[in-house]
């Protein structure tokens, strides 16, 4: 049981995007396992590999591994039907996922109804606020699970139950609904439909905690791949301008089953900048030219929804929020190259709030954040850093940004992304990822 190897967390810092799933690419090749553990595919994770890029939703990044055995744990919630597309486009492009994929028997569905439960909520005759959510269904899966209505993979094990599970989150909905039910689908018809998706399923479906949990003792090796961010989090995130799980560090455990002694190391994942899909305080908010060119060079637009990401300049106190929260003992700065050629790159060191009190912490409740403006510190730019490879062809005006970033957030910088591709990008020399992907 004393083994915990270099069994690692990869979990975004901001408001998700960060680039984990190239992080999570990047040392699978290392790990026996890669374990999602919350969200569903509200996440898009983008790898790209010699130039081709594929995106995954649900399935763990590790997909691309064929020595990676994948877990989904109990904290996610799945739609079947994407999971399916999704399988079905890697196995496309001769990735196999036969005899190494495990699905949780405690995860949750996500069904029709929550889907058109989401997007009521979001449309245009409802006065709720809005989120801006991906319209996946995500909150409504969680909400049925906290009610206690929800369906869970093992229950596809029993179909003739199935109708009888249902039954009572999908009545909820319809009285909800009410005349703007639209085409919903009957019950019967979902739980016909939810048959058919669950069949090519049901070998994947078992005992995640309990196989984790031996790999653990065994002292297999385990990478936990985050999806979104802390700014997201239920609880630690910017409510409710948040997503339903928790993404911070807590989920991890709640979403596998596994002690938090099954950990070693946590590595947050953070943008050079930072970027924010849907509606919500995001203080560092570039409205002008810049924040445009960042979202055109960056490519910044949803991976789930193709929505343009909002893109503004680091923040420092989110980022050291964030840290704190998940016990992050190692930066993975992604996406640095995005801000070459900017004359002046600016990084958020705090906000003064209505009184010009300058502050670092984090309101905790979302009418405090009106009217906090950001503490900006500009920076000389660089010219470029676009696929490096090594600390010592980093410019010096990039190295004195990095300096006041890491200086500004306490936690020294473990990995820096440097391009889209696996090549472009660099451990920091002494690290502990170093030494994992040495
Ligand atoms: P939901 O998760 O679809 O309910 O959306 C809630 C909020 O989280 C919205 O602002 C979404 O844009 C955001 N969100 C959910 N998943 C992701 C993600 O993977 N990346 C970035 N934002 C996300």
């Amino acid at each position: 049981m004393s083994q915990r190897k270099e069994n690692l967390a990869i979990l975004g810092l901001q408001w998700g995007d960060e680039g984990k799933g190239k992080l999570v690419d990047i040392l699978a090749a290392r790990y026996r396992h890669v374990v999602r553990f919350q969200g569903g595919n509200n996440a898009g994770h983008t790898v790209v590999v010699n130039g081709q890029s594929i995106a995954l939703h649900q399935v763990p990044s590790g997909a691309l591994h064929a020595s990676c055995f994948l877990t989904v744990g109990s904290g996610v919630v799945l739609n079947l039907e994407v999971f399916n597309q999704e399988l079905a486009r890697l196995q496309d492009r001769g990735f196999d996922l036969s005899d190494r994929l495990l699905i949780s028997e405690k995860a949750h569905l996500i069904l029709p109804h929550h889907i058109a439960l989401d997007k009521w909520r979001e449309g245009a005759t409802n006065k709720s606020i809005k989120i801006g959510t991906t319209g996946r269904g995500i909150g409504p899966a969680y909400e049925m699970k906290a009610a206690r209505m929800g369906v869970r993979m093992g229950d596809l094990r029993h179909p003739e139950l199935l109708a009888d599970r249902i039954r009572q989150g999908y009545e909820e909905v319809r009285l909800r609904l009410g005349a703007e039910v639209g085409d919903l689908p009957s019950l019967e018809a979902i739980v016909e439909g939810l048959i058919q998706t669950a069949a090519p399923l049901l070998r994947y479906i078992g005992d995640a905690q309990g196989n984790l949990m031996s790999a653990w003792e065994k002292g297999e090796s385990i990478l936990f791949e985050g999806a979104q961010a802390t700014l997201l989090d239920i609880d630690h995130g910017t409510y409710p301008f948040v997503t339903s799980s928790n993404c911070s560090l807590g989920g991890l455990f709640t979403g596998t089953g596994l002690p938090p002694k099954a950990l070693k190391h946590v590595v947050g994942v953070a943008k050079a900048y930072t970027t924010r899909v849907g509606a919500g305080p995001f203080p560092s908010e570039l409205l002008d030219e810049t924040g445009e060119k960042i979202r055109q060079v960056g490519r910044e637009f949803g991976t789930t929804t193709g929505r343009p990401r909002r893109c503004g300049w680091f923040d420092a106190p989110v980022t050291a929020h964030a840290c704190r929260t998940n016990g992050v003992d190692g930066l993975a700065i992604m996406k640095l190259d995005v801000l070459d050629g900017l004359p002046e790159v600016g990084l958020v060191t705090g906000y003064r709030d209505a009184n010009g009190t300058l502050t670092t912490k984090l309101p905790g409740c979302i009418s405090e954040w009106e009217g906090l403006k950001p503490e900006v510190k500009m920076f000389k730019g660089w010219t470029t850093t676009r696929g490096i490879t090594d600390m010592a062809q980093l410019p010096e005006e990039a190295k004195v940004y990095l300096e006041a970033l890491t200086e500004a957030v306490e936690v020294p910088i473990a990995y820096l992304s440097t391009g889209p591709d696996r090549v472009e990008g660099f451990s920091w020399p002494g690290t502990f990822l170093a030494e994992i992907l040495d």
